[in-house]
């Protein structure tokens, strides 16, 4: 097992009144707020009124920045880290999913710092404070409810990448399943896929560390378990309840403690381009580069594949079954696996591998080359 630092100080509410202790945990962290959400969702379901109403109750003051999209964009960060300049906030508040709070994110940064976003996100300055973030969660899927990362893309410098900083974890975060409720069935499968990703990501990220590898597999087969009868119930507390938990668990430290990188990350960075250059959900991306990377790499993680397959089953697998089981789960579950599903075509696939050629995402532990963008772009 490799050297790590267990860290993760995101306090976190669970459940049905989780969000009832927004209030009491905002008390001390200052009067004026930022509040940050997306296209109009919470609005028309009616969580913005319920925390709105919350915030003002406790007699703190709001300035509001709206529209973050999906796929959030450097351009709303900076606009909203000018908001934030020119009202002297406080403290911010996240209501939304993870467009919305990986945004609140790197707002904080550049307001507490006074720099740039995309100065700090491709590392040329390095923020060294922050004021209080709280996190009210409405899609369970990336995690960054309890993490400290954040991805955002730029059409200008035509990227779309992840910045981590241990100032960026939540100071708290609430989860009500029931929020969840009215997230639309594409979406909660696109979800699915994000935290089983995640877990794979874990996976793959080297070193030997057995208890991390059991976790990530728990996961998965407790995703695969829930998954098919949440979709057919997407209402149901309990099965909310158990996706939300596994994708903030997914992401949140639990499976990469005593590994050589805190995930690989390859497949992410490769699926980053197709969401960067046809706005595709994140969900949708990796369940067609995932299968693809594990065929192009299958040799150099044969043994990885074959044991995974064994902590999934309880049976000798080999590396194409142990494929085979994550392809068919995600055709089950209507994920697309290849291009052509999200009308991608044969010219699109070559845009993609041109970028990635120009781009070369990588892995932190699976290094990736040319060579493999190659393989990669057969199998999509
Ligand atoms: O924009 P609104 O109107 O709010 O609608 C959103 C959006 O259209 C909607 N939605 C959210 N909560 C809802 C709801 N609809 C109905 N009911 C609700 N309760 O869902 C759509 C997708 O929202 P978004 O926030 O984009 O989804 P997600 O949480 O999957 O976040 C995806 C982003 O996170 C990044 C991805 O790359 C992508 O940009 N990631 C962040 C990570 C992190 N910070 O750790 C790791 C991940 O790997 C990922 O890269
Ligand atoms: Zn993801």
């Amino acid at each position: 097992m490799e050297d790590f630092i267990a860290y993760n100080p995101t306090k976190l509410y669970f459940g049905r009144n989780a969000g009832q202790n927004l209030s009491t945990e905002i008390k001390n962290s200052g009067e004026k707020i930022l509040l940050l959400t997306g296209k109009g969702s919470v609005k028309k379901y009616g969580y913005y009124d319920q925390i709105k109403n919350q915030l003002e109750q406790a007699g703190k003051k709001i300035v509001e920045f709206s529209g973050i999209k999906p796929n959030p964009i450097v351009d709303d960060a900076e606009k909203a880290a000018e908001l934030a300049r020119k009202e002297k906030i406080d403290l911010i508040v996240a209501l939304g999913g993870g467009s919305v709070i990986d945004t609140a994110k790197m707002v904080n940064m550049a307001y507490a710092n006074d720099l740039p976003v995309w100065s700090i996100m491709k590392r040329e300055v390095t923020p060294e404070k922050k004021i209080p973030l709280f996190a009210i969660l409405t899609l369970a899927a990336t995690g960054t409810e309890m993490n400290g990362a954040a991805v955002l893309q730029n059409h200008e410098t035509n990227e779309k990448i992840g910045y981590f900083s241990p100032l960026m974890y939540p100071k708290a975060s609430f989860l009500n399943p029931e929020m969840t409720f009215t997230v639309p069935k594409g979406q909660t499968i696109n979800g699915i896929i994000d935290l089983i990703a995640h877990s794979l990501e874990a996976y793959f990220s080297g070193g030997d560390a057995p208890l991390a590898d059991r976790f990530v597999a728990a996961n998965i087969l407790e995703t695969m378990d829930y998954a098919p009868k949440l979709l057919d119930n997407l209402k149901d507390y309990d099965l909310r309840a158990r996706m939300m938990w596994s994708a903030t668990v997914a992401e949140n430290g639990t499976t990469v403690h005593g590994r050589k990188t805190n995930g690989d990350w390859g497949t992410h960075a490769l699926a980053h381009h197709i969401s960067l250059l046809w706005d595709t959900p994140h969900g949708q991306t990796l369940s067609i580069i995932f299968p693809a990377w594990m065929k192009a790499l299958k040799n150099a993680i044969k043994n990885r594949l074959e044991n995974l397959g064994y902590l999934l089953t309880g049976q000798k697998i080999s590396a194409d079954e142990t494929i085979n089981l994550f392809e068919n789960f995600f055709k089950q579950i209507g994920a697309p696996i290849r291009m052509d599903e999200i009308g991608l075509g044969d010219d699109d696939k070559k845009q993609l591998l041109e970028l990635w050629k120009i781009n070369k995402p990588t892995g932190l532990n699976i290094i990736l080359t040319e060579n493999d963008y190659q393989k990669i772009i057969n199998f999509v």
